[in-house]
């Protein structure tokens, strides 16, 4: 019985998209290669979607968690944001940049409290949700800082004195001038990418490697709403 659930289980492919900006891409490029679920939308209370014909399942994720998903062969497959995955730096394959959801980290401050150089804000506070590229970032520049860890609204930090400045994504660069902060230093851009299982990558390598190379040329024609 159980050799029968496994043998089963190998045959389905489970894809883990974030919740979020990337959603509406990863589901549209994903149907463009006939991998779709009847019910799969990012508001979907029922957390499994499959296609039992096509032997697809797809999880919708909080995005922070898609490659912990990944990395534990929970997903086969899942579709994260470079910062996200540099951030939490899990062990999987990334086999694809898909080009879109382009954005960039960086450290803005206060316009009104600008100070003259970057290395003037050594030792002060920097509210982040990404506090592990933050800190490869400011230890490259020689600067030890203060890291204060939030989960969401990063701009609001320097405007209620919780810190002095933020490291976060800009897309559009909306947020930044609606509350007054200025970009001062570039730290990583990033884009939407194809991460894969480490043992999942070896054992339906035929399924994957297809999959990919589906994925790529859809990519490649550059007809995607992006
Ligand atoms: C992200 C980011 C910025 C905003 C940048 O937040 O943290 O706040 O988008 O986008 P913009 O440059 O186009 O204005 P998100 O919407 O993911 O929500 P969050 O603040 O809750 O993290």
């Amino acid at each position: 019985m159980d050799v029968d659930v496994n043998v089963n289980e190998q045959e389905y492919l489970t894809i883990a998209f974030p919740k979020g900006k990337l959603f509406g891409l990863a589901k549209e490029l994903f149907s463009r290669v006939g991998y779709t679920a009847e019910g799969l939308t990012e508001k979907s209370r029922k957390l499994i979607i499959s296609n039992d014909n096509k032997k697809i399942r797809f999880i919708v994720a909080k995005t922070a968690d898609v490659p912990t998903y990944v990395e534990h062969g929970a997903a086969d497959i899942g579709i994260i944001g470079k910062d996200v995955l540099a951030e939490t730096e899990k062990d999987v394959y990334e086999v694809l940049d898909l080009g879109f959801g382009k954005c960039h980290l960086m450290m803005a401050v206060d316009k009104t409290k600008r100070r003259p150089k970057l290395a003037d804000y050594a030792h002060t506070r920097v509210a982040t949700k990404f506090p592990h590229i933050a800190e490869k970032f400011f230890t490259h520049k020689g600067m030890q800082m203060e890291y204060i860890k939030l989960n969401g609204s990063i701009e609001l930090g320097p405007l209620v004195g919780l810190s002095d400045s933020i490291v976060d994504i800009v897309e559009t660069g909306t947020t930044l001038k609606e509350n007054n902060l200025e970009e001062i230093a570039h730290i990583m851009d990033a884009t939407a990418r194809l991460i894969v299982n480490r043992v999942s990558y070896k054992l339906k390598f035929k399924r994957i490697h297809s999959l990919v190379e589906n994925l790529e040329s859809i990519l490649k024609r550059g007809d995607l709403l992006l």
